[in-house]
């Protein structure tokens, strides 16, 4: 008797899960779903296409047998307004941008500005081999990355910027501001899925530091092509989930962009809002080690270097 209670409390506990999985759909299949092979291969390549993306955002965070580049990019000389130095001219996005756009998007201006061009063309008009050449210094020997990364970290590259850009445009006007967007499902969006990390106001982690705090409402509002292209790709070297993988709707990005840029962008604004939502604030969630820094933990395991 007992042993068949607990077997129906375990069967309903197990059909309610599965239902509200199938039901709200957001985070991800349901274990017990078998993959077809054509299914599961599509899976691997959305797996390569977030990669890539991830390697654009920061390759060195992405991978774990990187070293990181002290000196400056060997094309960084052809430009002299964006002064950063050292790794930070080794990433993708530093050249090419958040939106992929270089010069003619958001990087058209202000610190990062260097006037070099994007990868929305070549997206559309070169080959995936096309693209891994590029960085494998074939088209100029000044574009090589072969030193840095590994030839399967070139080919996802290839892949995301062939298969994973979007045009960020759809989302977001020239100065940032969303297109639309649907704050109350963006809400539910960010419940279901960023709040276990990020808190309940997403100021749980702190991007910046103690002086000039970061919250995820900053990114949103200051930011919303990296904010897209994260949501989109993941955080390299977290566990953070990528609506890539995930198969989100360009809907379901663009209502969480409207919600999550209504959150709090600075320690002012926490206290409205624990005002207002009490204590559910105080939560701690440790992400991260002591110091609010990431750990060693950058990986994806071993690339195949
Ligand atoms: C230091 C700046 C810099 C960095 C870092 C950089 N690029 Fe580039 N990239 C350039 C420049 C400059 C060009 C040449 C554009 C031209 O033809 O005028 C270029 C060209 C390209 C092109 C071809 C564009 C076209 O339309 O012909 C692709 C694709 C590309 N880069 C991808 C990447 C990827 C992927 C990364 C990261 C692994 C990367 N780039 C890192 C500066 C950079
Ligand atoms: C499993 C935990 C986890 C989940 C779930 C998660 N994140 Fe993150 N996220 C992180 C971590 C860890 C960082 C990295 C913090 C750092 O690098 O300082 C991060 C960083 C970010 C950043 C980058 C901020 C910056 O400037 O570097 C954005 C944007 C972001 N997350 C958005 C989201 C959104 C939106 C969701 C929900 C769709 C989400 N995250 C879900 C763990 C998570």
């Amino acid at each position: 008797m007992k042993r068949i209670a607990i077997i129906l409390l375990v069967l309903t506990v197990f059909a309610s899960v599965a239902w509200s999985q199938m039901e709200h759909g957001m985070m991800g299949r349901s274990d017990r779903q078998s993959y077809s092979q054509e299914e599961g291969e599509k899976l691997f390549e959305l797996m390569s296409i977030s990669r890539g993306g991830q390697l654009y955002d920061n390759w060195w965070k992405a991978t774990v047998d990187t070293k990181k580049p002290e000196n400056d990019h060997p094309l960084w000389k052809e430009q002299s307004s964006n002064q950063r130095g050292g790794y930070d001219t080794y990433r993708c996005k530093e050249c090419h941008g958040w939106d992929y756009r270089g010069k003619n998007g958001a990087y058209g201006k202000g610190s990062h500005y260097t006037g070099f061009k994007g990868v929305y063309e070549a997206a559309e008009k070169m080959s995936i081999k096309e693209l891994e050449d590029v960085n494998k210094g074939v088209i100029s020997k000044k574009h090589d990355f072969t030193a840095q990364i590994s030839n399967k970290e070139i080919a996802d590259l290839a892949l995301f910027i062939k298969k994973g850009l979007i045009d960020t445009g759809k989302f977001v006007d020239g100065e940032g501001l969303p297109i639309g967007g649907n704050k109350r499902a963006g809400r539910h969006i960010f419940k279901r899925n960023c709040a276990m990390c990020h808190g309940a106001v997403g100021t749980e982690i702190n991007f910046g530091d103690s002086e000039k705090p970061e919250f995820l409402g900053t990114v949103a509002y200051n930011n919303p092509w990296e904010f897209i292209h994260k949501v989109r790709n993941g955080q390299p070297g977290t566990r953070m989930p990528s609506a890539i993988i995930n198969d989100w709707s360009e809907e379901d990005i663009l209502d969480l962009l409207s919600f999550v840029r209504t959150l709090p962008k600075d320690t002012s604004e926490i206290s409205w809002w624990s005002r207002r939502f009490g204590g559910g604030m105080q939560r701690h969630h440790r992400m991260m080690h002591g110091d609010g820094h990431l750990s060693g933990e950058r990986g994806f395991g071993a690339s195949q270097k």
